[in-house]
């Protein structure tokens, strides 16, 4: 009995583990994160099966409320598993992709919200299992008080961290992208998804308290209330000096990432809007300026950010434009499979190379696609000798604000060019009409304003 128990604590934590591990997706290859994902579905049905006992006896007893948050609460959590396995299984592009069933873009939406959801009720899951946690060790003091103060500390960094990912869009679908931070650690990051499980796992840790309470028909004494008064409060006061010290960083944080929040519904405009001179040219002239804007733009909004860097700096426009157009219908396929696959689509606009070797400075802007660079751009940068020059990229999104891979992408794509890693701009697509006065900023700190 003792052992089935340890086996089934033992499982849980690997599942917990996993399923957070699966969430930094940008870390691991697709194989591994998809023979990872099998690993926990298997650790799942496990799981289902040690305590099967559960399902036989889910209709004996009284439903009393807190048995009606328990079984709502774990089988959501079940609903959430099966809908994160089914859509694992559309969009595999590696173990599952010889079944070919299809349905890749539901299975991606699903994906992304069930997961979010599965994690959140995970999380919540947990919160039941504080009690005898707890309980435990209640027989050392300050162990218990030391473990309390990190909880509420955990809890408190979980909130900021649930906000300043935008986790929220990801559970409601306000956003087709999981947010990425590629230049935090995989410790760090994984931390910080950690911390997001507390607050959910005070709610139902607290909220079961309450139910208990309820149901001993216990008189809430002031020392119980107090108890949980105190819990709370100090919570609260955390949660506000985690943004007071947020906010403070964020003051001297001169980074020009202005959009961590991404919005929703991408609204794709007409791809074919270009109005300067340089979209469908063969060749283009450096003119006077040693600066080149080039970018890629499928739905218009890179394409204005290129515009103001271009009006700004003086520099030459040009648009990287694929021989074959991405259209509404293929964009997401395409964009996916050509990623997967490595393929450079060959482009209908060039420079010639005397051209280019008179520019010192490229700016290279690009909408982020699948958490990497548009293929269009791989071809552009492999197309010429780059060695020497300086690389800006700049970039739009909706919702990996950091870019994802795409700059490392960019760095190894340019071995013998200084590119800007750091400086790069970011902006969310949605907002673009919004971000002329931080291409301003931008360019000004390093240097290029006319
Ligand atoms: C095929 C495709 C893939 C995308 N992948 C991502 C992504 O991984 N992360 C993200 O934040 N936005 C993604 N987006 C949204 C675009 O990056 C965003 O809408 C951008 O502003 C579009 O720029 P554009 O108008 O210059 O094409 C994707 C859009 C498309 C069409």
């Amino acid at each position: 009995m003792r052992c089935k128990r340890t086996v089934k604590i033992i499982i849980d934590i690997a599942m917990y583990l996993i399923f957070v591990a699966l969430m930094q997706e940008h870390l691991w290859s697709d194989g591994l994160h998809e023979w990872l994902g099998i690993v926990l579905f298997v650790l799942f049905i496990e799981h289902n099966i040690l305590n099967f006992r559960w399902y036989q006896s889910f209709f004996k007893g009284k439903f009393t409320a807190t048995r009606i948050t328990l079984a709502t609460i774990n089988i959501a959590l079940l609903a959430a598993m099966l809908c994160c396995m089914v859509s694992s299984v559309l969009v595999s592009g590696k173990v599952f992709a010889f079944l070919n069933l299809g349905g890749a873009r539901f299975g991606r939406t699903l994906h992304l919200v069930s997961t979010a959801w599965a994690f959140v009720l995970m999380s919540l899951h947990l919160g039941l299992h504080l009690t005898s946690l707890t309980n435990k060790l209640k027989k050392n003091k300050k162990l218990l008080r030391a473990g309390q103060i990190l909880a509420v500390l955990l809890a408190a960094y979980g909130v900021y961290v649930f906000i300043g990912r935008a986790f929220y869009e990801e559970l409601f679908y306000l956003t087709e992208f999981k947010f990425f931070d590629t230049d935090k650690s995989a410790v760090l990051y994984f931390f910080e998804t950690v911390a997001m499980s507390f607050p959910f796992a005070f709610i139902t840790y607290y909220g079961r308290k309450l139910l208990q309470m309820k149901k001993n028909k216990m008189k809430i004494q002031g020392g119980t209330m107090n108890k949980l008064l105190k819990s709370i409060l100090s919570l609260v006061l955390c949660i506000g000096c985690v943004f007071a010290l947020a906010a403070c960083g964020q003051q001297n944080n001169t980074t020009t990432d202005n959009t961590d929040t991404a919005v929703s519904n991408n609204t794709v405009a007409d791809n074919n809007t270009d109005d300067s001179a340089d979209s469908t040219s063969e060749e283009s002239t450096a003119g006077d300026s040693n600066i080149l804007v080039a970018y890629f733009s499928w739905s218009g909004n890179t394409q204005q950010v290129a515009n103001w860097i271009s009006d700004k700096t003086g520099g030459e426009l040009f648009r990287i434009t694929p021989e074959v157009d991405y259209t509404e219908d293929d964009v997401f396929d395409r964009a996916q499979d050509e990623l997967n696959s490595g393929t450079r689509p060959p482009l209908s606009s060039h420079i010639d190379s005397e051209t280019m070797a008179e520019y010192d400075v490229i700016f290279v802007g690009f909408p982020i696609w699948w958490y990497d660079l548009p293929m269009p751009v791989w071809s552009f940068l492999e197309e010429y000798d780059l060695s020497g020059k300086t690389i800006i990229p700049f970039f739009t999104h909706n919702g990996s604000s950091s870019g994802a891979s795409s700059i490392s992408t960019v760095a190894e794509l340019c071995p013998d060019s200084t590119v800007l890693t750091d400086d790069y701009f970011t902006y969310s697509g949605n907002n673009v009409d919004e971000a002329e006065s931080d291409v301003d900023e931008w360019l000004t700190e390093l240097g290029y304003k006319n």
